[in-house]
């Protein structure tokens, strides 16, 4: 969340570091700015809006071949121009760019107001400018590392300063930092995304890590009580297309990445069935059968989607391994001093691999002496580095803040691990032989539901009308109804409650009328005719219904009162990933009837860096 972009080099920054914001800007949206450094010293341009008004209002002569940039999602004080960064000092010869929360910024900030400094802005960052300009020390990282020294938090960060105009100072703790190498010219950022397009060369900073950036190149030191001790980072070459940070001919990233799917799903699937052992074969766990079979329970933490689908992961391990396991939201888990067990295995699940509260959960695990390992979408990110071991999504860059790519290669993922940690227990050759066949199925079945995209859009368009809407499914259909529960409301803005379809008759039927329409996931399973008594509830009550099912399923005489989904029917453990793809196309589809900017939903951000 917030996104940092920096460059020095030959050409003028500003323009390079607003294209860079605008590829950054789905990490936070509210407000954005720039900093450049030119013959006149520091000048600063920020507001608050999307980087196309920053963009718009900058002036024509905003000069320099140096500069940092950033997009903000707020978190000390409302976004508006003051609270935007670049933050400054009284004199205007400092710029700073954070990431992060520095969490004794109150402290500081009287310390800082009791030496008669003004400050200007209701942030925590702009303490950090102050402290670099208050300091004396004779270089520029020096000064920093003071100021640093002072912070308690996390931070990505990124200062120029006037009186030492030739270089950026970058620094990394707990919120990533990139410096990019091109010809006579350098980046930072604090993804790939923003510099991808100029160069593939990168070095990923270590948290407690400076980097010193010139034209020319840079220079690497650990932060310590002791000073700055040199360190010896490299640049690498990244294996990744720059075309896949594009939206190409869709009109949205979560277009694209919806259109995705079956081709991303091969992706995680491959080179991991065991066909002939009926089994996954998963590398990366570093486990062997020994250690997976002393298994007695599986956690599974992860936020948002992530948390949903860990559901649906805790479900196939159940069913499939027979070990006891469920999901929760690792932003509450540390708060409740959990019981760490030798014999868990602990699951961090996280697209972006950055999301603070999945990493201090894993973090918490750590500490306890846990074994953690991760389902995690980007290389080398905190979390990937984090744990013990894992299974990477191979999604490809997902950019849309509503997951969806990303989720369904956290499904298929855990379906591997389940039928893994099954095949050293009691789940016969023959089912593991099943499941993998139905596994390798699904990319292809993914795609016929994709084809029918028309037809959800016209359910969704009518499903958009409505201000408050149930989702509900069954068991192994719960966690489908709460993952499209958060999609709609996510980006179509609607009052969306996920409740399971056996509990509507304990409350909720309450709110059943004819405004308030139900989407029911009904898989051809054992619990069908359940499922369908509790329709004939709500249609009696006349509620209107959209069931999302499979053509073997007989609705009676529903059938002609409610809007029916079919779906391509899997082995019956695995439905569930089919079942969520049409509630992703009519989350889609709702919010772009509605006109909603479907890849920056109002208020949030893709990765959540602060608690
Ligand atoms: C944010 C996003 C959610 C996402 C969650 C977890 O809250 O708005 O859409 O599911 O973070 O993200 P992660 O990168 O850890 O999967």
């Amino acid at each position: 969340m917030c996104g940092i972009v920096g460059y020095i080099g030959t050409q003028q920054a500003a323009p390079l570091l607003l294209e860079g914001l605008t590829r950054l800007e789905h990490r936070g949206y509210d407000s954005a700015g720039v900093a450049v450094v030119g013959g006149s010293g520091v000048r600063v341009a920020k507001q608050a809006g999307r980087v196309r008004d920053l963009s718009e209002g900058l002036p024509k002569r905003f000069g320099g071949k140096i500069g940092i940039g950033h997009t903000r999602w707020a978190t000390h004080g409302p976004a508006n121009d003051v609270n935007a960064h670049p933050h400054s000092d009284e004199a205007g010869r400092v710029a700073v760019v954070h990431n992060g929360i520095i969490d004794n910024a109150s402290a500081l900030r009287a310390e800082l107001a009791d030496a008669g400094v003004t400050l200007s802005s209701d942030t925590d960052t702009e303490v950090l400018a102050h402290l670099v300009a208050r300091s004396d020390a004779d270089t520029l990282e020096k000064r920093v590392a003071e100021a640093l020294g002072r912070i308690e938090g996390t931070y990505g960060v990124a200062v120029v300063h006037a009186d030492f105009p030739d270089r950026i100072v970058v620094a990394r703790n707990g919120s990533p930092l990139i410096v990019g190498v091109g010809a006579q010219e350098m980046y930072v950022a604090s993804d790939l995304a923003a510099v991808i397009r100029y160069t593939t060369t990168v070095a990923h900073l270590d948290d407690g890590e400076m980097a010193t950036v010139t034209a020319g190149g840079f220079t690497t030191y650990r932060l310590g009580a002791s000073g700055l001790a040199a360190t010896d980072r490299r640049a690498k070459e990244v294996d990744v297309d720059p075309e896949s940070y594009d939206a190409g001919d869709h009109e949205s990233f979560m277009h694209k990445e919806l259109m995705e799917q079956p081709a991303r799903a091969e992706a995680v699937l491959r080179g991991r069935l065991d066909e002939r052992f009926g089994t996954g074969h998963l590398g990366g766990l570093n486990l062997d059968a020994r250690e997976l079979r002393a298994i007695r329970r599986v956690k599974i933490l992860g936020c948002g989607s992530a948390y949903y689908v860990g559901q649906m992961g805790a479900s196939l391990i159940e069913e499939l391994a027979r070990i006891p396991a469920d999901a929760e939201a690792a932003s509450e888990f540390r708060y409740r001093n959990p019981i760490i067990e030798p014999d868990t295995l602990y699951v961090a699940v996280s697209q972006s691999g950055e999301t603070i509260d999945t990493l201090l959960a894993v973090q918490e695990v750590h500490r306890k002496g846990g074994r953690v390992i991760g389902l995690v979408n980007v290389v080398g990110s905190a979390i990937a580095r984090e744990v013990d071991g894992g299974i990477y999504l191979h999604a490809g860059p997902e950019v849309a803040v509503a997951s969806t790519k990303a989720l369904t290669n956290m499904y298929l993922a855990f379906a591997m691990l389940a039928v893994q940690l099954g095949r050293v227990r009691d789940l016969s050759i023959a089912d593991g032989k099943r499941l993998i066949e139905g596994l390798t199925a699904i990319p292809g079945q993914i795609g016929e539901v994709l084809a029918t995209e028309d037809a959800l859009a016209e359910i969704a368009h009518e499903l958009a009308a409505a201000e408050s809407l149930f989702f509900v499914g069954r068991v192994r259909g719960f966690p489908v109804a709460r993952e499209g529960a958060q999609k709609f409301k996510e980006i179509s803005y609607r009052h969306a409650e996920a409740y399971q379809t056996s509990e509507l008759k304990h409350g909720p039927l309450a709110l059943i009328s004819t405004e308030v329409p139900t989407v029911a996931v009904v898989p051809d399973d054992e619990l069908v005719e359940r499922n369908v008594a509790a329709l004939h509830e709500i249609a009696a009550r006349g509620g209107p219904l959209t069931v999302v099912t499979h053509a073997s399923v007989d609705l009676g005489d529903l059938q002609g009162a409610v809007r029916r989904i079919d779906v391509p029917k899997s082995e019956r453990e695995l439905d569930p990933i089919l079942l969520t793809i049409p509630l992703q196309v009519l989350s889609y589809h709702a919010a772009l009837s509605l006109g909603h900017d479907i890849d920056k939903p109002r208020n949030l951000a893709k990765s959540v860096t602060v608690e």
